[in-house]
């Protein structure tokens, strides 16, 4: 599959993501009241998902990176995940918040849920996603808060990519 800029048709616009991720931004200020929270960004995709959310966020927050990789083909889950950099901090009695932009299989969530529960006892755990694409779920793994559901197509743009393109784009877009 190829993927050129003038294929793609927009899934949801630069306005609808701006209100969207102001509005899960505002649920999580109300469940989390003030308390500090961690949030773990999965790069790279999660990034400007991440970005645009923690400034939406009012309660003390520190923010960690790390990067895993489930992708076989530029378009298919290679059913595994590869842990490629996992350190962090001492997460022992943390809020924490994942910070993902698809859950699509569910691998890499159930990963990275299974991961910190194996190495911390957090005071809470939330996945947050900006996209949910329910249809393709291997794993019973559901994200605690996401923006859109989306079904079986692969999307690009705001954070997600084609073999590394079309991360910067503002719009969620498909090819037609
Ligand atoms: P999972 O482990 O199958 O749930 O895949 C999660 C990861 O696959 C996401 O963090 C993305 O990096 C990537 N991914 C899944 N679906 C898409 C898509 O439609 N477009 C771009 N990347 C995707
Ligand atoms: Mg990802």
């Amino acid at each position: 599959m190829e993927i050129k800029l003038e294929d793609l048709k927009v899934l949801f616009s630069k306005e609808q993501i701006e209100n969207k991720v102001h509005e899960t931004a505002q649920i999580l200020n109300d469940f989390y009241k003030g308390e500090e929270v961690i949030a773990v960004c999965a790069l790279k995709g999660a990034v400007v998902f991440a970005v645009d959310l923690v400034r939406h966020l009012n309660m003390p927050l520190k923010m960690e990176f790390i990067r895993l990789s489930s992708y076989g083909s530029s378009t298919q889950s290679s059913g595994k995940v590869n842990a490629v950099d996992i350190k962090l901090p001492d997460l022992n009695g943390k809020n924490v918040l994942i910070i993902e932009d698809i859950v699509d299989t569910g691998l890499t969530a159930k990963f990275l849920i299974d991961f910190i529960n194996m190495n911390f006892h957090v005071k809470s755990l939330k996945f947050c996603s900006f996209l949910d694409k329910k249809v393709a779920r291997k794993v019973d793994v559901h994200p605690d808060y996401y923006c859109f559901e989306v079904d079986d197509k692969f999307v690009v743009g705001y954070g997600l990519d084609y073999d590394g393109n079309f991360r910067n784009l503002p719009f969620i877009g498909y090819k037609k």
